[in-house]
């Protein structure tokens, strides 16, 4: 390997210049050049500032160990000329997907809007150095991204929701990762899917009783799987199905509702039981190819737990979690109560209890910043709480504009986590065609 060699201006023609792959070689800079695109191949759309830091970031923890690190790296195609596994997960591909970054497996599981990318979680939790067997947790785990890429990598995790239907959701698709696709193909091949979506057309869920609060946090998703089962659906038919069959059933039903209700009015539009069989055999094929590249690839998955609860009271015991990958809701930004509207709708939610309950979105007009606050600061000290020390928490999080006014909070995130006593450190991410009203987010790096 040459010594690091000096980049000079001169017109000098035997003045010695840098070698043009040191310029150019993105993974010369990665790996601190003691390899070069030869060995270690970047995925062609790995190409933003944040993909590139990221990527250097889980190599400087991982990369001394380059079998491990082509089975686990995120943003790496090959290593060593073999590809690594995220290639292969990725190429279990999913609706809406771009690239190798999202969406991929049973990510796509239910058309939830706000979504992070499972690619980058990934390269988080490299970074962390969170082993086989280590915990991560996801404190606002909404459908579960965090959740599923810790099951392929073999990492415990846990995730807590507010939402009931969204604990659900997020079960179910981790769930899914280990149903055994040969069985559930007989299921189906031997069925009328017909049948199965008029079981769930004929019957709506009702969660208006259940009550989102203190008393019932804590509550384990799969309990509340089995009480939305033996309460609300009647015997036989879907229900006799084993238990992940079943759920994944009823989260491509409501898939089928999302896509029939945003595509209503328009030249995509459809009956509801035309999206309802598109969407099975899509998430068959989803199935079948996971199962595939799961047994290939001599992955075991992790199975992940998530819990009905708060963020701002996270039922751990201190110093006990590796690592914290998150998205908490941005100020104001979305309205997840609206967003998920025909989902609640059909689970007969009682909306304004959950409102009350969610971080963003409590109180009026005047007074949502200030409660924001509050709960961001809450929510922050909890983290730092159960982290084990030196562990690390990764937020992702966008200022958004409030009337004229831009807010601040991944600033004071960082302000709050350093006067707490920790470092941190913010990544800027761009949101490409993306929601007008926020062109960048954070990745807030905080380290206990
Ligand atoms: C930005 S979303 C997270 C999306 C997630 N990263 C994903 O990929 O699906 C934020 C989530 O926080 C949930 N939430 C709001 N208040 C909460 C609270 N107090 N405790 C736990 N979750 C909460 C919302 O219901 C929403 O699902």
């Amino acid at each position: 390997m040459s010594p690091r060699m000096e980049y000079k201006v001169s017109t000098d023609p035997s003045a010695e210049a840098v070698s043009l792959p040191s310029l150019v070689d993105p993974v010369k800079w990665i790996t601190d050049e003691r390899f070069s695109s030869k060995e270690l191949r970047l995925f062609n759309d790995a190409a933003q500032l944040y993909e590139l830091q990221l990527s250097r970031m889980e190599f400087l923890t991982l990369g001394n160990d380059l079998q491990q690190f082509g089975r686990r790296t995120a943003y790496f195609e090959e290593v060593m000329g073999r590809k690594s596994d995220h290639f292969f997960l990725s190429s279990v591909r999913g609706k809406g997907q771009i690239g190798h970054s999202n969406q991929y497996l049973t990510h796509w599981f239910y058309p939830y809007k706000g979504k992070f990318h499972g690619q980058m979680v990934k390269a988080l939790i490299n970074f962390m150095g969170v082993p086989e067997g280590g915990l991560v947790i996801d404190p606002f785990v909404g459908s579960g991204t965090t959740l599923v890429e810790c099951a392929t990598l073999g990492i415990q995790s846990l995730g807590i929701e507010i939402n009931p239907a969204l604990c659900m959701v997020s079960q179910t698709k981790g769930d899914a990762l280990t149903i055994h696709y040969p069985d559930l193909e007989d299921f189906i091949n031997s069925t009328n899917p017909t049948l199965v979506f008029k079981y769930f057309r004929d019957k709506e869920v009702s969660l208006a009783q259940w009550p989102i609060s203190e008393n019932e946090f804590g509550t384990d998703a799969q309990v509340l799987l089995e009480k939305v089962w033996t309460e609300y659906f009647p015997p036989g038919m879907v229900r006799d199905l084993p238990f992940k069959w079943r759920n994944v059933l009823l989260v491509c039903f409501m898939h089928a509702h999302s896509d029939y209700s945003y595509l209503m009015g328009t030249n995509k539009a459809m009956s509801l039981d035309a999206f309802f069989i598109r969407d099975l055999n899509e998430y068959m094929a989803t199935l079948e190819g996971t199962y595939e590249i799961l047994n290939r690839l001599d992955i075991h998955i992790q199975p992940p737990r998530v819990l009905f609860g708060t963020a701002l009271d996270i039922p751990l015991a201190s110093d006990s979690v590796d690592g914290i990958v998150t998205s908490p809701p941005y100020s104001i930004a979305l309205d997840y109560v609206k967003n998920d509207a025909h989902l609640l709708r059909y689970m007969n939610m009682n909306t304004s209890q959950l409102r009350q309950a969610m971080v963003g979105l409590r109180g009026s007009a005047t007074e949502k910043l200030r409660l924001y606050e509050k709960d961001m600061k809450r929510a922050l000290e909890e983290m730092r709480r159960v982290l084990r020390p030196g562990a690390h928490a990764a937020i992702l999080l966008g200022d958004v504009t409030v009337g004229s006014i831009r807010t601040n909070f991944c600033d004071r995130i960082v302000e709050w986590w350093t006067d707490m006593g920790g470092e941190a450190l913010s990544m800027r991410r761009p949101i490409l065609g993306g929601y007008a009203r926020l062109r960048y987010e954070h990745i807030m790096l905080l380290r206990k």
